[in-house]
C-alpha cells in the first residue's frame, strides 16, 4: 500500500506537538482539559495515564474514565497508582461525575471543599492515601451520596454533624484516621445506612447516640479502637438487620443490654477490651445466627448462660479475662459448629462437661487459669480436630487420659499447675504434630516413657515439679527439634545419657533438683545453641571436664553437687555468660581470669574448698553479686573490686581473708549486702 507522506507527517506532528507544549494542542473537550490539567499537577510517574491523549475529542476512552451516553464523564476511578498529587480542586467542568475513586494513589493535601459542586456524586472513595485536614462539611450537600470511603488517611476534626442530611447514605467507612469529636446523633436520620465503620480513630469519643436505633437498615457497626464511652444504647435492639457489632478496645462501661438479643440477624459480636460489667445476658441465646462472640477482657460477672447453647452456628466463643463464675454449661455440647472455646482467666468451677465431645469441630479449648475441678474427661479423645488444649492452673485431679493420643492434630498440650496424678501416658508421644507439652507443677509419677523419642515435632517439654522417677530416656536424643527441656524438681536418677547430644536445637536444659549421678556429661559444647544449663542440686561427681560448654551460654549452674578439682581457666572463654554458679561442691582452685569476664552478673563459688587469693576484678562492670564465702581464700580483698560499679552483694565470709577494713568499698553505690 502506498504511503501518503502527508498523513505520516500529520500523525507525527500530533504526537510530537503536545509533548513540546501540551497547552497548545488541546483538541479535547473541557472535561478532558480539566482532567489533563490535574494530570499535569501530579508529581508521580504517570505511565498509567499515558492514554490520556489531548488530541482525543473526549476523555471517554481514557484509562480510569467512564462516560455516559452523552459522552459526559461520570466515573473517575484510579487505584493502586503512585500519583503523588492532590484531589482535583477544579471540578467545575466535571459536575457530571457520579463516582470518584482515587484510592491507594499516594494523594496528599486535604479533601477540597470544591467537591460540593459534584451534585450527581453518589460514590466517593479516597481511601488509603495520606490526606490531611478535616472532612469538609460541604460534602454533606451531596444529597445523592450513597457511599463514602475515606479509610486509612490522616483526617482530623469531627464527623460533620450535617452528615444527617445525606439521607441516601448506605456506607460510611472512615476507619484508620485521626478523627475526634463525637458521633453526631443526626445519624439517626440515615434510614438507609447499612454500614458505618469509624474504628481506629483514637480520639473519637462521646457516647454511642441512641438515635442509632433509627438506622434500621444497619448491618455493620464498627467502632473498635475509639474512645467511645458510656453504655451501649438499648435502642440497638431495634436493629433487626444488624449482623456485626465491632466495638472492642474502647471506654464502654455498664451492662450489655439484654435488648441485643433482639438483633436477630447478628453474626459477629466483638465487645472485648472494654469495661463492661454485669452478667452476660441470657437473651444472647436468641441469636440463632451468631457465629462469633468476643467478650474477653471486661469485668463481667455471674455465670455463663446455658442459653448460649442455643446459638447453634457459634464457631468462636471467647469470654476470657473476666470474673465469670459457675460451671461450663452442659448445653455447650449442642454447639456442633464450635471451633474455639476460650474461657481462660475467670473463676469458673465445677467439672469439664463430657458433652463437649459433641463439639466435633473444636480446634481450641482454652480453660486455663480457672478453678475447674474433677478429672479430664476421656471423651476429649473424640475431638479429632483439636489442636490446642489449655487446661493449666485449675484444680484438675486424676490421670492424664491416654485417649488424648487419638487427637491426631494436637500441637499444644498444656496441663500445668493442676493436681494430676499417675503416669505420663506413653501414647501421647505418638502425636506427630505435638510441639509443646506443659505438665509442670502436678503430682505425676512413674518414669518418662521412652516413647518420647517418637514425638518428632516436640519443641518444648516441661515436667518440672512432679514426682517423676527413673532415668532420662536415651530416646530423648531422637528429638532434633527439642528446644526447651525442663525436668527439674523431680526424682529422676541415673546419668545424663550421652544421646542428649542428639538434641541439636536445645537452648534450655534444666535438670536441677533431681537424683542425677555420674560425671558431668562431656561435649555439651556440641549443643551450640545452648544458653541455659542448670544441673544444680544433684549428685554429679568427678572433676570438671575441659571444654564442656558451648560459647554462647548465658546461665550455667552446677551448684550443690559433688564435683572436685580445679575450675579450669577455659571457663573464662564463655564470654557471654551472665550467671555462673559453682557453689557447694569441692572445687579447689579459682582461675584468675574470672575477673575478666565482663558479662558476668552473678558469680557463686561459695562453700567449696577454694585456695589462693581472690582474683583481680578488671572487667566486671555488670557484676551484681559475688559470693565466695566458705572457702580457704587468703590475702586481702582486692581493691580492684571498685571497678564493679553495680555490685550489690559481696560475700567473702568464712575465708582467711585479712588486711585492714576496706573503706574504699564506699565507692560502690549499689552495695547492699557485705559479709566479710
Ligand atoms: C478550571 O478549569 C477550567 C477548564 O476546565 C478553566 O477554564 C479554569 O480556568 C480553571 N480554573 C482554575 C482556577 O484553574
Ligand atoms: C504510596 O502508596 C503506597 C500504597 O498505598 C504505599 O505503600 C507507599 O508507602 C506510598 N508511598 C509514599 C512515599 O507514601
Ligand atoms: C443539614 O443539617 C444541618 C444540621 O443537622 C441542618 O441544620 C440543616 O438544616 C441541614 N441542611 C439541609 C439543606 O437539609
Ligand atoms: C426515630 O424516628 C422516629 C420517626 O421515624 C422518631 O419519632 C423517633 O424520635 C426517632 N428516634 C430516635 C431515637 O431518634
Ligand atoms: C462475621 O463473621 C463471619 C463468619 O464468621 C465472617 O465471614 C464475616 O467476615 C464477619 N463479618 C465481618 C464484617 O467481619
Ligand atoms: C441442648 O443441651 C441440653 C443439655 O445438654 C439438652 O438437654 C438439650 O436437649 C439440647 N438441645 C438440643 C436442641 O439439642
Ligand atoms: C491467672 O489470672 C490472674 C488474674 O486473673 C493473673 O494475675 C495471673 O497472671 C494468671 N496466671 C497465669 C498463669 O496466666
Ligand atoms: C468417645 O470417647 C469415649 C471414651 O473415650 C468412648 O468410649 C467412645 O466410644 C467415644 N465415642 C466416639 C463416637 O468416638
Ligand atoms: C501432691 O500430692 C501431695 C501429697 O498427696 C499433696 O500434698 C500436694 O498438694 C499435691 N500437689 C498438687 C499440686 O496437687
Ligand atoms: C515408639 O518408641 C518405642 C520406644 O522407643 C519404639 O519401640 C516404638 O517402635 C515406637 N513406635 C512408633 C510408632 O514409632
Ligand atoms: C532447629 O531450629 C531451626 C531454627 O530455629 C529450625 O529451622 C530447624 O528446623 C530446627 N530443627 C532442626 C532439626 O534443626
Ligand atoms: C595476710 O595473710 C597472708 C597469708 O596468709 C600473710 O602473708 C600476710 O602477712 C597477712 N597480712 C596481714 C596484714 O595480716
Amino acid at each position: 500500500m502506498p504511503l501518503n507522506p502527508w498523513n505520516t507527517l500529520f500523525s507525527f506532528l500530533t504526537i510530537i506537538l503536545p509533548l513540546l507544549n501540551p497547552f497548545v494542542a488541546f483538541a479535547v473537550n473541557p472535561q478532558g482539559e480539566a482532567l489533563l490539567s490535574w494530570k499535569q499537577s501530579l508529581n508521580g510517574p504517570t505511565e498509567a495515564l499515558s492514554n490520556w491523549n489531548p488530541t482525543d475529542e473526549t476523555p471517554c476512552g481514557w484509562f480510569g474514565i467512564t462516560c455516559n451516553i452523552n459522552k459526559e464523564v461520570v466515573e473517575l476511578e484510579l487505584r493502586y497508582l503512585s500519583l503523588y498529587g492532590t484531589v482535583p480542586t477544579n471540578l467545575s467542568s466535571l459536575v457530571s461525575l457520579t463516582k470518584v475513586v482515587l484510592s491507594s494513589t499516594n494523594l496528599t493535601g486535604s479533601i477540597p471543599r470544591e467537591i460540593a459542586i459534584l451534585h450527581e456524586l453518589n460514590y466517593l472513595d479516597l481511601s488509603d492515601n495520606a490526606l490531611t485536614g478535616e472532612i469538609p462539611s460541604e460534602i454533606c450537600n451531596l444529597f445523592k451520596l450513597q457511599e463514602i470511603h475515606l479509610i486509612s488517611n490522616q483526617l482530623e476534626g469531627s464527623i460533620p454533624v450535617q452528615i444527617g442530611n445525606l439521607t441516601s447514605l448506605k456506607w460510611v467507612t472512615l476507619y484508620y484516621n485521626q478523627l475526634s469529636g463525637e458521633i453526631p446523633n443526626t445519624i439517626g436520620n440515615l434510614k438507609n445506612l447499612q454500614v458505618i465503620r469509624v474504628g481506629w480513630n483514637k480520639n473519637l469519643g462521646g457516647i454511642i447516640p441512641r438515635e442509632i436505633g433509627n438506622c434500621t437498615e444497619l448491618t455493620m457497626l464498627g467502632l473498635t479502637e475509639t474512645s467511645v464511652s458510656g453504655f451501649l444504647p438499648l435502642s440497638l435492639g431495634f436493629l433487626k438487620k444488624l449482623e456485626t457489632i465491632y466495638i472492642s478496645t474502647t471506654l464502654l462501661s455498664g451492662q450489655i443490654p439484654p435488648e441485643i438479643g433482639d438483633c436477630i440477624a447478628l453474626r459477629n459480636i466483638s465487645l472485648s477490651k472494654n469495661s463492661l460489667t454485669g452478667s452476660i445476658p441470657k437473651s444472647l441465646g436468641n441469636l440463632k445466627n451468631l457465629q462469633k462472640l468476643f467478650l474477653w477482657d471486661n469485668s463481667l460477672v455471674g455465670t455463663i448462660p446455658s442459653e448460649l447453647g442455643n446459638c447453634k452456628k457459634l464457631t468462636v466463643l471467647d469470654v476470657s479475662e473476666n470474673s465469670l463464675t459457675g460451671n461450663i454449661p452442659q448445653s455447650f455440647g449442642n454447639l456442633s459448629a464450635l471451633q474455639e472455646l476460650h474461657l481462660q482467666r475467670n473463676q469458673i468451677s465445677d467439672k469439664i462437661p463430657a458433652q463437649l465431645e459433641n463439639c466435633k469441630e473444636l480446634t481450641c479449648i482454652d480453660l486455663g487459669n480457672n478453678s475447674i475441678a474433677g478429672t479430664i474427661p476421656s471423651e476429649i479423645g473424640n475431638l479429632t480436630e483439636l489442636q490446642l488444649l489449655f487446661l493449666y492452673k485449675n484444680k484438675l485431679v486424676g490421670p492424664i487420659p491416654s485417649s488424648i493420643s487419638k487427637c491426631q492434630n494436637v500441637k499444644i498440650l498444656d496441663l500445668a499447675s493442676n493436681g494430676l496424678t499417675g503416669n505420663i501416658p506413653p501414647r501421647i508421644f505418638q502425636l506427630k504434630k505435638l510441639k509443646i507439652i506443659q505438665l509442670f507443677s502436678n503430682n505425676l509419677s512413674g518414669e518418662i516413657p521412652e516413647n518420647i523419642g517418637n514425638c518428632s515435632s516436640l519443641f518444648w517439654f516441661e515436667v518440672r515439679d512432679n514426682k517423676l522417677t527413673g532415668p532420662i530416656p536415651r530416646e530423648i536424643g531422637n528429638l532434633e527439634n527439642l528446644d526447651i527441656l525442663d525436668l527439674s524438681l523431680n526424682r529422676i536418677s541415673g546419668i545424663v545419657p550421652a544421646e542428649i547430644l542428639g538434641c541439636r536445637n536445645l537452648t534450655y536444659l534444666s535438670l536441677n533438683s533431681n537424683l542425677i549421678t555420674g560425671n558431668f556429661p562431656g561435649k555439651l559444647s556440641c549443643l551450640v545453641l545452648l544458653q541455659f544449663v542448670d544441673f544444680s542440686d544433684n549428685f554429679i561427681e568427678g572433676t570438671w571436664p575441659l571444654h564442656v560448654l558451648p560459647r554462647h551460654i548465658a546461665f550455667f549452674s552446677i551448684s550443690r553437687n559433688n564435683l572436685s578439682g580445679e575450675i579450669p581457666s577455659s571457663i573464662c572463654n564463655l564470654y557471654f555468660v551472665n550467671y555462673l554458679e559453682f557453689s557447694h561442691n569441692h572445687f579447689s582452685m579459682i582461675p584468675p581470669c574470672l575477673g575478666n569476664m565482663s558479662d558476668l552478673i552473678n558469680l557463686e563459688l561459695q562453700n567449696n574448698n577454694l585456695h589462693g587469693t581472690i582474683p583481680k576484678f578488671v572487667e566486671c562492670s555488670n557484676l551484681k553479686s559475688l559470693k565466695l564465702a566458705g572457702n580457704q581464700l587468703e590475702g586481702s580483698l582486692p581493691r580492684s573490686l571498685v571497678n564493679c560499679k553495680k555490685l550489690e552483694i559481696l560475700d567473702v565470709a568464712n575465708n582467711k581473708v585479712n588486711g585492714t577494713f576496706p573503706h574504699w568499698l564506699v565507692n560502690l553505690p549499689e552495695l547492699r549486702v557485705l559479709l566479710l
